[in-house]
């Protein structure tokens, strides 16, 4: 969670600075800080809310002239995990001289007994943060080299961590570390920059440095110097982002969430480019490094994640055991770290994020590991922690997703989950002939969510009649069950209505208590086999008043049953997951814009879990 950003150079910092945090917020903005450091010592600015807030504030406390001398700075957007989000909360925090300021990502779990222990030295906590047991902890090691002092204060320190420090004694530098939290350095011409995500260094540079857990970095305008935790230096190479500014920006709509909902067409396409063989009816994904064989011989997948990627796996368990015949199962990633999973060598988990940084998925990776499963990740970021720590998988090519709602990332990730059944299928029981139907169609996918996204405005009606609503239900069958459940996650995180998403079969044996007249219940109700078993369903709801809501296959609408409907284009169940969730995405959207809410920064979320 949060978002660090730090620059070096000859540029003024305020603006690259604030910018950085622009593009971080969505990390979290309960509240954001900064630092800059000249020859006079450090100043800092910090608000409580987003970065325009703190923006407001520099513009009253320092002259332009004041902006052009600060060439070096640290800054920080906040989710709040220890503290209330306030000011005195707000990173960066300071040691006890007030000449070194860090700010961080991350939780130090023993802060509690760090700061006991510097409380009896004569410390007095200006704070309720963990980040500032370890400032001051900095400051006690202090004696004039930054490095050395952040070395050794990492020694005493348990948790996870992202940080930058500056020292008014040495202010040709910036002190950099990483563990669990991810860091990346950006190298400019006569210029450095540190952040904690890719996309805020894009308008700088494009060549990056990504730290990897237990590095601790000194970067100058001209050099970075990589130790690890013993001090011995240590060669990171250069990478090239493959990221445009444009693709962190907003591109004419109003939110980032409706681009990225815009952008699926394209998102999908990028996942599945290269990796469909028509001919064959299979699919190449070269980074799943397995033969035939391996293939074959792998007797169950389990797919864990969280959120909405946890959704994507339930989608995929559908895909493993119908297309490839293979026993599957989903967990919730923290409850896989958790208990006992039985697995061994013949069980292959698939873990299944965005960001890359979801801590409870990294950890349900390393747990799997130690039972000597083989892991495979299904990321969206390269270069992060999970892609890092499974070695072996498969990008999905979303491109940046900023809008905190996940929805591109969805829809690639269950696209490769399709191909990856194909794969499976065709190494066990899938003929050729059904292989390339299933091909087909999946190649089909950029095509039929345009089908989707063409009804916006539609859609957008049909949130008009909704809007009003303070609860809604979602039900599905089979691989639309998840659907659901996405769809009810959807609305919930955006637009705070209360939203619960249930399998169709699962609604009369208790939550149909709570069906009032006109409550929404948006029905997934394509073509299938159990399509008739869904339309009672249905009947069962109309028959309490609901109002129902239809996400059914073109041609196939009950229009004396329905109150609204929204089209899916014709395509198999699977596939149709993809399209159905677009549409639940513009639903949601809409919802929440009508009831005006913050759609891009939802209350209480932040884009990457990085912590419990
Ligand atoms: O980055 P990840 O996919 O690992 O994130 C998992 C969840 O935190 C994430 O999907 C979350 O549920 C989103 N807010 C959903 O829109």
């Amino acid at each position: 969670m949060c978002g660090i950003i730090g620059y070096i150079g000859t540029r003024p910092a305020t603006p690259i600075l604030i910018g950085g945090l622009k593009r971080l917020e969505y990390r979290g903005y309960d509240s954001a800080g900064l630092a800059l450091l000249d020859k006079n010592g450090l100043t800092t600015f910090k608000a409580v809310g987003k970065v325009a807030r703190l923006v407001d504030k520099l513009r009253g406390d320092l002259s332009p002239e004041k902006h052009e001398s600060y060439t070096v700075g640290i800054a920080h957007t906040r989710w709040a995990t220890h503290g209330a989000p306030t000011e005195i909360n707000a990173h960066p925090h300071f040691d006890k001289s007030r000449k070194i300021c860090v700010v961080h990502n991350g939780i130090i779990e023993n802060y509690r007994s760090i700061r006991e222990k510097l409380q009896k030295l004569g410390h007095k906590f200006d704070s309720d943060t963990d980040t500032e047991a370890l400032s001051r902890l900095i400051g006690v090691h202090y004696k004039g080299d930054l490095r050395l002092a952040v070395v050794q204060a990492l020694q005493q320190v348990e948790g996870a961590y992202g940080i930058a420090v500056l020292s008014a004694d040495e202010p040709n530098k910036i002190v950099v570390a990483r563990k669990g939290s991810p860091l990346v350095i950006g190298m400019g011409d006569g210029e450095c920059l540190v952040a904690s995500d890719a996309s805020a260094l894009v308008s700088h540079t494009q060549r990056v440095i990504y730290l990897d857990d237990g590095d601790i970095g000194v970067i100058t305008p001209d050099s970075v110097d990589i130790r690890n935790q013993d001090d011995e230096p240590i060669t990171r190479g250069i990478s090239e982002l493959d990221l445009d500014a444009g693709a962190v920006e907003k591109g004419g709509f109003e939110h980032f969430m409706l681009k990225e909902i815009f952008e699926q067409p394209e998102s999908v396409r990028n996942a599945l480019r290269g990796r469909i063989d028509l001919s064959e009816g299979n699919s190449v994904l070269a980074g799943m490094q397995m033969s035939p064989k391996e293939l074959a011989e792998i007797h169950r997948t389990i797919l864990v994640g969280c959120g909405t990627s946890l959704h994507a796996g339930m989608v995929g368990e559908y895909a493993f055991e119908d297309v490839a015949g293979i026993s599957s199962e989903v967990q919730q990633a923290a409850e896989f770290r958790y208990r006992n999973p039985i697995v061994d060598h013949h069980d292959m988990v698939i873990a299944i994020s965005q960001s890359g940084e979801t801590a409870d998925t990294l950890a349900a990776i390393r747990k799997a590991k130690e039972k000597g499963t083989m892991v495979l990740g299904l990321v969206n970021v390269v270069g992060s922690a999970i892609a890092r720590e499974t070695g072996r998988g498969v990008f999905i090519h979303a491109g940046p997703e900023i809008s905190v709602a996940s929805t591109k990332a969805f829809t690639g990730q269950v696209a490769v989950l399709l191909l990856m059944a194909l794969k499976l299928g065709r190494s066990r029981r899938l003929s050729q002939e059904h292989g390339v139907d299933l091909a087909q169609e999946i190649n089909q996918l950029p095509e039929l969510i345009d089908f989707v996204l063409k009804q916006n405005d539609a859609i957008a009606k049909v949130a008009e009649r909704m809007a009003k609503s303070d609860h809604a239900f979602f039900i599905g069958r089979g691989p639309m069950h998840p659907v659901a459940l996405e769809g009810a996650l959807k609305l919930k995180e955006i637009s705070y209505v209360h939203a619960e998403g249930y399998h169709a079969a699962e609604l009369k044996h208790g939550p149909i208590a709570l069906l009032t007249p006109g409550t929404p219940v948006i029905v997934l109700a394509n073509q299938t086999s159990v399509l008739d078993k869904v339309w009672s369903n249905a009947e069962e709801c109309k028959a309490r008043g609901a109002h129902i809501i239809a996400v059914v296959t073109e041609g196939h609408a009950k229009t004396d049953l329905t109150d609204d409907i929204i089209v899916l284009p014709k395509c198999g169940p699977l596939v149709a997951t993809i399209p159905a969730a677009v549409a639940l995405q513009l639903l949601a959207y809409h919802v929440a814009r009508i009831r005006g809410c913050s759609i891009d920064q939802p209350r209480n979320l932040a884009k990457s879990v990085t912590v419990e």
